[in-house]
């Protein structure tokens, strides 16, 4: 794995719920394409355009959707923002989501409360069934569901197929905030039955920010106004004279301008290696790691797990209360001492990928209780 990720030589990276790092590969296509453009600029613009096209295959493999549902976007953010204002809201509709959410899946609903829509958040941490908990703050006029598929504080990985039969029954949309889940376990649109799903694509799919993926269920995607234009949403693309337009019937019609090809370029190459690794096999490494980094803290004395442990439930998040060591203070001590986390949700997160090595986790956990029994000092 050293081959194909130089970090695990530097770094006990254990930090994918933040910032990824790149693969080796992807390092060599960005320096590639660094001196392609250096020496001859855009010469071979048609090539670039296959591997934008690649990267909507690719994107579309990982989450068992098609190209056609797929729109390249700048980050979580950005996505959900065209979702939340794309759909046409009536006074009195209300949206259900959850109030521990990373802010990119609460402001951005809240704000439409200039339009009369309420969000209604669930307390997570208030709610043994948490799926029953969201189903009861529904009622007729609510249009839409939004959760994250994992929660990023706490690793909490939500039952999305039991949402997604709810609003299907009910003809309630449903909005997925992926950027925890998508790269790390395995990922099925039909499955999960959701009309969007949305992640950048820094963190477990190992590549720049700035890149992120928008799914939009074919049947869904005239539901969603246009809310920016240019060149790049119509057909044929290099036909500046036309004098009216049609926008595209697929979700490329998200996109208005140039692609950010350099990203592009990175995260083509950085999905192609989460596809060949396999997504199933990847999804039971990341498993592993985490149940394994759940064991072993739970033997040392001070540590409280955040983290819910039951199966179903786990993603690649653990998140643990360092006794009455402050996180911050924590994180950055095991920073110094080569182990990358996040404090988090009142507590320490550690985020390994499937190919963070055991002997590294045994390392962390060690540097960890030293750390521990140094205490405040
Ligand atoms: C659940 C969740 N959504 C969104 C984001 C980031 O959003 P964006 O891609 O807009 O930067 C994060 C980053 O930590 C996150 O954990």
């Amino acid at each position: 794995m050293n081959d194909l990720f130089p970090v695990i030589d530097k770094l006990i990276h254990l930090n994918h719920a933040a910032v990824g790092p790149w693969p080796k590969r992807t390092a060599e296509v960005v320096q590639a394409f660094a001196e392609e453009n250096a020496r001859q600029g855009s010469l071979n613009y048609p090539d670039w355009e296959r591997r934008e096209q690649q990267l909507r295959e690719d994107l579309a493999s990982l989450l068992h959707a098609t190209a056609d549902e797929i729109a390249l976007v700048k980050n979580t953010s950005e996505g959900l923002s065209l979702i939340a204002y794309g759909l046409d809201w009536q006074d009195g509709d209300n949206v259900v989501g959850i109030r521990q959410e990373f802010p990119s899946n609460r402001f951005v609903w809240q704000s439409l409360q200039d339009q009369g829509v309420e969000f209604r958040m669930l307390d997570l941490a208030a709610a043994p069934d948490p799926e029953q908990a969201l189903f009861d703050l529904c009622d007729r006029h609510t249009r839409l569901i939004t959760v994250s598929a994992v929660q990023y504080a706490s690793g909490f990985r939500m039952d999305l197929p039991r949402i997604g039969e709810f609003c299907r029954e009910r003809g309630i949309l449903f909005c997925v905030d992926a950027i925890q889940h998508l790269g790390a376990l395995p990922f099925d649109v039909e499955t999960v039955g959701c009309d969007f799903a949305v992640a950048d694509g820094h963190k477990w799919l190992l590549a720049p920010e700035g890149l992120g993926v928008m799914y939009v269920r074919r049947s869904v995607q005239d539901r969603l106004r246009l809310l920016q234009y240019g060149w790049h949403m119509v057909e044929p693309l290099a036909d500046y004279d036309q004098a009216d337009f049609q926008p595209l019937v697929t979700a490329r019609r998200f996109e208005a301008g140039s692609p950010n090809m350099l990203g592009i370029h990175a995260l083509q190459s950085s999905v192609s290696l989460l596809l060949e690794q396999g997504m199933e096999r990847i999804g039971q490494q990341v498993l592993d790691n985490s149940r394994y980094l759940a064991e072993r803290l739970r033997e040392l004395d001070s540590v409280e797990l955040i983290t819910d442990t039951r199966a179903g439930r786990m993603s690649g998040i653990v998140t643990f209360r360092p006794g009455d060591l402050d996180p911050k203070q924590l994180f950055k001590r095991l920073m110094v001492k080569g182990v990358l986390c996040a404090p988090r949700g009142g507590g320490l997160r550690f985020s390994p990928h499937f190919y963070v090595p055991r002997e590294q986790l045994d390392q962390a956990l060690e540097i960890l209780a030293g750390e521990l029994a140094r205490g405040g000092s």
